[in-house]
C-alpha cells in the first residue's frame, strides 16, 4: 500500500520539493515532530516557529482556521484546559464554550493574527490568496489584522450549514436565585418570557478572502507566479460567494471540536489554485485542509501545536492516502 506520510529519515533537505527550500536552521528540528515526502510536510509544532522552515513568495496559497480567541481557544491553546471547560458546561457558573462574551477577545485575535498575516505576507507568492474561517462576532478583527500587516481585502465568503446549537438562554435561573419572595420571582419570569440573550442560532461562519498585493497587472502577475486569478466556473454554475455544505458527522478517529467539510476545503482549493501548487494551513486541526488538498493534487504545508490534534491529522492523511 502506498504511504506518501512517513517520518524522515534523511535531511529535510533531501526529501522536499523545489518549492520547500532547505534552510539551514531546519536541523535544529526534532525530526519526529515532522512527517514528510516530497508533497506533503506536517509538523507539530508551534506555527510562529515553524513559518521560519518557509522561504518568501514559496506558497500559493493559504486556507487555515485559527484559534477562535473564544473561551480558551486563543494563543494559549490547550487542549486539557479546553476539556476541563467542556466538562464545567451546564454546570452552574459555568457557561459552555463560545458563550463568554469578553471584548478583549477581539483584541486578542487581532494582536495574534497581525503577526501570523505578516508571515503570510512573506511567506506567499504576490497575488497569492488568503482564505480564513472565522466567526461573526470576530470577523473584522481578523480581517483588520490581515490588512494591517499589508493584504488586500477582497470579499467575504459565507459557510453557510445547517445550523449550529442554539446558545441563548433564559434568565430564569437567575431570578430563581433573587432574594425574594415565590410570587415576586414569578412576576419577573413572566414580564421576561420569550426573552433571551442574543445569541440567534447560527447558521454560518463568514471566511475573510485576502490577496497579497500583485506584481504588476493581473496578467503579469500570473506570468509569473501563477497565482492571483480564480476559477470560479464549475459544472453545477458560477461559484458565488455562499459555499453550502454540511457539517460533517461525528467520527470517532477525529476527534476535534471545530473540524471543517472536506469537500468545502476542496472548493476552495479549486478556486484559488491550479495543480500541483502548494497549499498551506498552520493550524491544522485534524487535518481537514490537508486532506482536501490530496483529493485536489496539490501539494501541502502543515502546522499543528498540540500533539493530539497532529497525530489525529497525521493518521488521517495516512489512511487517506492508503484508502485510494
Ligand atoms: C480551529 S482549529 C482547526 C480545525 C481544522 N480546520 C479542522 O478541520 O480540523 C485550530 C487549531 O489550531 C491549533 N493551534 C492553535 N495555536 C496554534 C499555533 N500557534 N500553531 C499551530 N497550531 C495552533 C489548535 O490546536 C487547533 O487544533
Amino acid at each position: 500500500m502506498k504511504q506518501i506520510i512517513k517520518p524522515i529519515n534523511k535531511p529535510f533537505s533531501d526529501i522536499v520539493g523545489d518549492v520547500v527550500r532547505h534552510n539551514p536552521s531546519i536541523n535544529e528540528l526534532d525530526v519526529s515532530r515532522i512527517y514528510t515526502d516530497k508533497d506533503i510536510s506536517v509538523y507539530n509544532d508551534d506555527c510562529m516557529k515553524a513559518f521560519k522552515y518557509l522561504p518568501d513568495n514559496s506558497v500559493d496559497f493559504i486556507a487555515t482556521d485559527p484559534p477562535y480567541f473564544i473561551d480558551g481557544m486563543g494563543d494559549d491553546w490547550n487542549d486539557k484546559a479546553l476539556n476541563k471547560k467542556k466538562t464545567k458546561a451546564g454546570a452552574v457558573g459555568g457557561l459552555p464554550i463560545g458563550m463568554k462574551f469578553d471584548p478583549m477577545q477581539g483584541k486578542r485575535l487581532y494582536k495574534f493574527f497581525y503577526k501570523v498575516s505578516q508571515e503570510f505576507m512573506r511567506i506567499l507568492k504576490p497575488g497569492g490568496f488568503m482564505v480564513s474561517f472565522s466567526q461573526g462576532r470576530l470577523f473584522h478583527r481578523l480581517a483588520l489584522a490581515c490588512e494591517d500587516a499589508g493584504f488586500e481585502i477582497r470579499d467575504m465568503l459565507i459557510w453557510e450549514h445547517s445550523g449550529g446549537q442554539g446558545k441563548a438562554f433564559t434568565h430564569n435561573h437567575f431570578v430563581q436565585k433573587m432574594g425574594i419572595s415565590y410570587v415576586e420571582k414569578q412576576k419577573i419570569i413572566d414580564k421576561l418570557r420569550n426573552r433571551k440573550t442574543p445569541q440567534l442560532r447560527p447558521k454560518f461562519e463568514p471566511i475573510v478572502l485576502a490577496q497579497k498585493p500583485k506584481d504588476g497587472t493581473f496578467v503579469n502577475n500570473w506570468l509569473k507566479w501563477r497565482t492571483g486569478l480564480v476559477n470560479i466556473d464549475f459544472d453545477e454554475g458560477q461559484q458565488t460567494t455562499i459555499f453550502r455544505y454540511n457539517k460533517p458527522k461525528k467520527a470517532k478517529n477525529i476527534s476535534h471540536m471545530t473540524v471543517k467539510p472536506v469537500p468545502l476545503l476542496e472548493r476552495l482549493i479549486e478556486i484559488f489554485t491550479v495543480e500541483g501548487q502548494t497549499v498551506l494551513d498552520p493550524f491544522l486541526g485534524s487535518g481537514t485542509t490537508g486532506v482536501a488538498t490530496i483529493k485536489q493534487h496539490r501539494k501541502f504545508i502543515g502546522f499543528e501545536i498540540e500533539k493530539k490534534y497532529f497525530q489525529i491529522s497525521v493518521d488521517r492523511l495516512k489512511s487517506y492516502e492508503e484508502n485510494i
